[in-house]
C-alpha cells in the first residue's frame, strides 16, 4: 500500500468510527453526517424564509437601514429579532454543513471520474455561498458592515481591474449614497437564486439525491437554532460612521475570517491564497493520483427487452432509454452515458437477464461489466464453491469500498467483492444455496448512509426483502442469509458476525436438509 493510500484509509477509519460512534448516540437517521448535503437544503430554506421576513421591514438607504435591523432586533425581538438570529445561524450553519460535506466527500474519494461534475460545482457554489454572506452583513451597515465594505474595497483594489481605486468612493459618508444600497440590495436578492439554481445543477447528475434531512433531524436542527436565537440573538455592532474607525469588533469568523487575514497579510497574498485553493480544488478531481478508470457498462442488444429496471437502479442518471435500433419488437432500449457512469455496475445486478441459472450458452446479460461480466462471475463462483469443504460451507459477498471480504477465505468460506454490493443479482444467492448447496450466504456492505455508491445499500436490502426487481425469489430461505452493514474497516467485527452466522446456521434445522442435499 502506497504511503497516500495508508493516510486514506487511516482517515476513513476516523471518519467511520466517528460516524459510528454518532449512529450510537443518534441512530442513524439522525446522524448530521448522513445528512451533510440534505443539512446544506434545510439551512438554505431557513435562511430564504427568515430573510423574506426581515426584507419586509427592511429599508433600503443610508440612513434607514441600521434603523430598520435595529426596530426588528429590539423592538420586535419576540418575532423579527428571532428571525434575523435564525437568518444569522441558519447562514453560519450552511458554511458549517457545506464545509464538512466537501471534507467528506474528498475522504470518500467521490470527487473523481463522472463524480467531477458535482464537485466542480460545488466549489462554484462555495463562492456564491460566501459572496451572499458577506454581502448580508453589510446590508446592517453597522460598524462591523463599514469594516467589512471598507476592507473588501481597498482588497479588491489590489486587482489591476478599476481604472480609479474603488476605496475612495468610501471614504466620506456623504459619497456613499442610496444608490450603493440599492445595489446591494439587489444583490442579497439575486444571489440566493443563482445558489438555488447552482445547487439544481449541483445534483443533476444524481438520481433521487436526498434534499431532504430526516423530520427528526431537520427539528432537532431548527430547534437548536431557536434556542441560540433566544440565549444569544443576532446584535448590531452600533451605526456605522466613516469619520470613525471601527475597533474592537466582534467577527463572525464562518463568513468573515478573511478579514483579520488581510490585516495581516497583503492584499495581494490573501488574493493568492484565496484564488490559488479555489483553482487547486476545482482541479482536484484530475490531479494525481491517477484515477482508474473501469470500463463503463456495455448495452447487449439480444438480451434487453427495455424493461427499464437499470435505469431506475442507476444511482448516477447514467443510464437512458431510447426507442428500439435493432427491429426487435420491444419498444425500447439501454444506453449507457459513459460521461456519467462511475462504473459501480449496479445496472448489471438489477438486469433480469443476469441470471445465473440461464443455460451454458451465450450466457450474457442485457447490460454488463465488460470487466466483471455475469457469466465470468458464475464460472468463478461456480470453482470457489466446488473446492469447500467442511461442516458449515459458507459464501461471503462484499463490497470494494468497504471492509474486504477476500481475507475471510478459508477452506470452507468462499469470498468474491464487487465494485458495490448492489452489483450482484439476488438470483445469484439462490444459484449460491441451491445450485451449490453452501450453507449460508453472507452480504457485507457498508452502511446505508456510507455507500460509496449512494444507493447499493438500500437496493440490496429492498431485492432481498422482495420490494424491488430483481427479487430475491422465496425458496431462497432467509434464515440461511445475512446482512451485515459495518460503520468500519475493522476486519475482526466482520470476522465475529461471520463466526456467529455459523453457529446460527449449526443450530439450525434448515442445515439437515442442506447436507441430505450433499
Ligand atoms: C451548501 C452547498 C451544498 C449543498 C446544499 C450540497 C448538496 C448536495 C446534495 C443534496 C448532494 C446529493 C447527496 C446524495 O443524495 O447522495 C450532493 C452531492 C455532492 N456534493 Fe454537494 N452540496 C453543496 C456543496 C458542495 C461542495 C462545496 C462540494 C465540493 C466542492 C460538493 C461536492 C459534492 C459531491 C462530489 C457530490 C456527489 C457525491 C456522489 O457522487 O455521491 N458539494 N451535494
Amino acid at each position: 500500500m502506497t504511503a497516500t493510500k495508508q493516510k486514506r484509509s487511516m482517515v476513513r477509519r476516523a471518519q467511520f468510527a466517528l460516524e459510528g460512534a454518532l449512529n450510537m448516540v443518534f441512530g442513524n437517521g439522525l446522524n448530521p453526517l448522513y445528512y451533510l448535503g440534505a443539512l446544506g437544503f434545510f439551512f438554505f430554506w431557513v435562511v430564504v424564509i427568515s430573510g423574506a421576513y426581515i426584507y419586509a421591514f427592511y429599508k433600503t438607504g443610508i440612513e434607514l437601514s441600521y434603523p430598520s435591523v435595529e426596530y426588528l432586533t429590539n423592538e420586535q425581538w419576540y418575532f423579527g429579532g428571532v428571525m434575523r438570529s435564525l437568518h444569522r445561524y441558519a447562514s453560519d450553519a450552511l458554511v458549517l454543513v457545506m464545509a464538512l460535506h466537501l471534507l467528506r466527500e474528498y475522504i470518500m474519494g467521490r470527487y473523481r471520474g463522472a463524480r467531477w461534475f458535482a464537485w466542480f460545482t460545488g466549489v462554484l457554489l462555495i463562492w456564491l455561498i460566501f459572496a451572499a454572506g458577506i454581502n448580508g452583513y453589510w446590508m446592517v451597515w453597522d460598524k462591523l458592515a463599514q469594516f467589512s465594505t471598507v476592507s473588501t474595497v481597498e482588497w479588491l483594489d489590489w486587482l489591476p481591474i478599476f481604472s480609479e481605486p474603488m476605496s475612495r468612493s468610501f471614504v466620506t459618508q456623504e459619497v456613499l449614497n442610496d444608490r450603493f444600497f440599492s445595489l446591494i440590495s439587489f444583490a442579497h436578492v439575486t444571489l440566493p437564486l443563482f445558489i438555488l439554481f447552482l445547487l439544481w445543477v449541483h445534483i443533476m447528475r444524481i438520481s433521487k439525491p436526498v434534499v431532504n434531512p430526516s423530520r427528526g433531524l431537520a427539528t432537532w436542527m431548527l430547534l437548536a437554532l431557536l434556542v441560540l436565537s433566544l440565549v444569544e440573538p443576532a446584535l448590531s455592532q452600533g451605526p456605522a460612521d466613516m469619520a470613525l474607525e471601527p475597533t474592537n469588533l466582534n467577527i463572525d469568523w464562518f463568513y468573515l475570517f478573511i478579514y483579520p487575514l488581510l490585516d495581516a497579510w497583503t492584499a495581494g497574498q490573501v488574493w493568492a491564497l484565496v484564488i490559488g485553493s479555489t483553482l487547486l480544488l476545482a482541479v482536484l478531481p484530475w490531479l494525481p493520483p491517477r484515477f482508474k478508470n473501469i470500463p463503463v457498462p456495455e448495452i447487449h442488444l439480444n438480451d434487453c427487452s427495455g424493461c427499464r429496471l437499470c435505469v431506475a437502479d442507476c444511482p448516477y442518471e447514467a443510464v437512458i432509454m431510447r426507442p428500439r435500433s435493432d427491429g426487435m419488437h420491444f419498444a425500447e432500449e439501454a444506453v449507457v452515458i459513459a460521461d456519467r457512469c462511475v462504473s459501480c455496475g449496479i445496472c448489471a445486478g438489477a438486469c433480469p437477464s443476469s441470471n445465473p441459472f440461464r443455460g451454458e450458452e451465450d450466457y450474457m446479460s442485457g447490460i454488463e461489466m465488460p470487466s466483471i461480466t455475469m457469466s465470468g462471475l458464475r464460472t468463478s463462483l461456480r470453482s470457489d464453491l466446488e473446492k469447500l469443504s467442511g461442516r458449515v460451507r459458507l459464501l461471503v459477498v462484499g463490497c470494494d469500498n468497504a471492509v474486504s471480504v477476500l481475507q475471510l477465505q478459508s477452506a470452507s468460506v468462499a469470498a468474491i467483492s464487487l465494485p458495490c454490493i448492489a452489483m450482484l443479482p439476488p438470483s445469484f444467492i439462490e444459484f449460491a444455496l441451491h445450485e451449490h448447496h453452501v450453507d449460508g450466504v453472507l452480504i457485507s456492505g457498508c452502511r446505508a448512509g456510507d455507500c460509496y455508491h449512494r444507493l447499493g445499500v438500500l437496493w440490496t436490502e429492498q431485492r432481498l426483502a422482495g420490494k424491488r426487481e430483481p427479487r430475491l425469489r422465496s425458496r431462497a430461505e432467509r434464515k440461511r442469509i445475512k446482512l451485515f452493514w459495518s460503520v468500519s474497516l475493522d476486519i475482526k467485527e466482520l470476522e465475529s458476525e461471520l463466526e456467529s452466522f455459523r453457529a446460527s446456521l449449526t443450530s439450525n434445522q434448515t442445515l439437515t436438509k442442506v447436507r441430505e442435499e450433499r
